[in-house]
């Protein structure tokens, strides 16, 4: 641990805070973290959690769905302006609209929205139980799935389930292609492919696996293979070698980056918890509906 790390450990005890990181952010932030997970792994441990302050090293949607689920906790975003260029495909005011042009649709928004989306639809869902939650709504509904248009017609192959997209999607997974696979598969042969579902359909049909990045990690950590492409943001690395010395890991090339999960630093970690700032907040409105969603979302069995 650096010097900087030491201060924030001790911060964290002094504000009886909880940090939560994602798979993707740098690894010194993932090293302080208390918990680091996928976006539903977070989400589960952020409505259990009972401390005073939530720190979230993530994106925006993240930190809003922590607030959701534990809305008596002060929520920490160190950088106010980590975004999610796909949870902006898809505003409260256009889903609103859609869902007057189709109103017998179950509409199922994909976590990486905003709150106020969150608010407009019937149920959520993350890469990690996209399927669960397709499978939950009754057969011969209409759904409408949303922003990624990628994770619901990988989601409708696998099931078999026709529904209607959006037309949003994960500028970072859109743009690895079939090309960057065959390159790093002719590099590396005899790795398993492992691949996000937000990645386009017809590169998810040239892996050996499509997984949330918490799937990465079991899948991994449960396999008898010895070597891996990751197919999905470079960030998760750091953590797939630090569990699995054994194993060996590439990444694509050219390297797979979400700017937005790289923005957060720990100097803003140790600010926000000095300065207990930038907070999410959220209008009670939106947020008693948004939770709705969410919590449907957890509690399908
Ligand atoms: P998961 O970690 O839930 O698989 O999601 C990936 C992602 O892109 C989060 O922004
Ligand atoms: Fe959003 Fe894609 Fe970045 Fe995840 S990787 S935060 S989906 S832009």
């Amino acid at each position: 641990m650096n010097k900087l790390q030491e201060e924030i450990l001790r911060l964290k005890v002094e504000r009886h805070a909880l940090i939560l990181a994602h798979n993707y952010v740098d690894f010194p932030l993932q090293e302080i973290a208390d918990f680091v997970g996928d976006s539903l792994e977070l989400s589960v441990k952020a409505a259990k959690a009972d401390a005073e302050v939530l720190v979230v090293c993530g994106v925006r949607f993240m930190a809003e769905t922590a607030k959701l689920l534990s809305p008596h906790a002060t929520v920490l975003l160190p950088c106010a302006d980590a975004g999610c260029p796909m949870a902006d495909m898809a505003s409260g005011d256009a889903v609103r609209a859609a869902r007057a042009a189709m109103p017998d649709a179950t509409i199922i928004a994909y976590v990486n929205t905003t709150a106020a989306t969150k608010a407009e639809v019937d149920i959520c869902c993350t890469s990690g139980n996209a399927e669960k939650i397709v499978s939950s709504v009754k057969k011969g509904t209409p759904i409408l799935f949303l922003p990624d248009r990628n994770l619901g017609r990988n989601v409708s192959r696998t099931l078999d389930r026709p529904m209607n997209y959006w037309s949003g999607c994960c500028p970072i997974h859109d743009a690895i292609t079939l090309e960057m696979i065959e390159n790093a598969r002719a590099k590396h042969p005899g790795a398993e492919v492992l691949i996000h579902p937000e990645c386009r359909p017809e590169v998810v049909a040239a892996a050996d696996r499509a997984l949330s990045t918490g799937g990465m990690l079991r899948y991994v950590r449960e396999s008898d293979k010895k070597s891996f492409i990751i197919a999905t943001e470079c960030g998760i690395l750091f953590r797939l070698r630090n569990e699995n010395p054994g194993k060996e890991f590439f990444a694509l090339e050219p390297a797979v980056v979400c700017k937005d999960m790289k923005k957060i630093t720990l100097e803003m970690v140790r600010d926000a918890l000095i300065d207990l700032k930038p907070q999410v907040e959220l209008s009670p409105d939106v947020a008693e509906m948004a939770l709705n969603a969410v919590r449907r979302m957890i509690d399908t069995k």
